[in-house]
């Protein structure tokens, strides 16, 4: 049993926030920065990732991103995201969130319409019966969308070494993962805070941090400003 949940049966339940963007984008980066603010803001965070986030959906992942699964069938690859996904909520996310901690993911449900779905060109609509099936009604309350081009994301990531499975496809493959993307912040404006990812590291920092404390105000309200003031990302 949680242990926070018992002690705190009447906790808020926290706010759940994704970032997204393909290879190289600056995800893990801000997230760092942004658990670093809410900490600063008194509010406790959680941060996590997917595919992956709990012990049985970091195997899934390991299965996933392994380059040595060549030629995974497509929709395969969708049961097994949405597998490590119900994984995901049932132990990290949903106990996070009820227990009063936001909770900060690296990637969620928008990559995989716009890997699947984009990528993978597999039917958006099913995609939302697995979400349904999988997440009920919980939606992330903020999603930056840190948006490039895959050259530039790409040549980013390849600093780090050899490319996984999924970063190993072609360039028209992560164009059409950006088009889903895109077209998801433009379709939900008031759920995606768009941010060019191109912008030096401090610009974009600034704008995620922005996104952020706007939300942080909307549910704390004022006493978000008196913590809030000085803190910096
Ligand atoms: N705005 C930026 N300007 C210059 N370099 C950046 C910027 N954002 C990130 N980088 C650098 O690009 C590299 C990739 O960034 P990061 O690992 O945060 O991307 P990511 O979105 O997490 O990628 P992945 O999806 O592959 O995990 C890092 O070396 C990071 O320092
Ligand atoms: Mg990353």
């Amino acid at each position: 049993m949680n242990l926070s949940i018992a002690m705190n049966p009447k906790a808020a339940r926290g706010c759940f926030i994704t970032l997204e963007g393909i290879e190289g984008a600056g995800k893990s980066t801000h997230i760092a920065r942004l658990s670093a603010l809410l900490s600063s803001l008194g509010i406790a965070v959680v941060t996590t990732r997917e595919p992956g986030g709990s012990p049985i959906a970091e195997r899934i992942r390991a299965l996933l991103l392994d380059s040595v699964n060549t030629g995974m069938d497509d929709t395969a690859e969708l049961l097994l995201m949405f597998a490590a996904r119900a994984e995901h909520l049932a132990k990290t996310i949903r106990p996070a969130l009820d227990s009063g901690a936001w909770v900060l993911c690296d990637r969620f449900t928008d990559a995989t319409y716009a890997y699947q779905g984009g990528g993978r060109g597999l039917n958006p609509e099913r995609i939302a019966v697995l979400e349904t099936l999988v997440q009920g009604d919980l939606r992330p309350d903020l999603t930056l969308l840190f948006d490039l081009e895959p050259e530039l994301g790409l040549a980013r990531a390849r600093g780090r070494g050899a490319a996984d499975r999924i970063e190993s496809e072609a360039l028209h493959f992560f164009d059409a993962v950006r088009a889903v993307y895109r077209e998801r912040a433009y379709t939900s404006p008031e759920r995606f805070c768009l941010i060019d990812a191109a912008a030096p590291l401090s610009v974009v920092g600034e704008q995620a941090g922005r996104a952020l404390r706007a939300l942080v105000e909307t549910r704390l309200g004022e006493s978000a400003d008196a913590f809030g003031a000085g803190a910096t990302v």
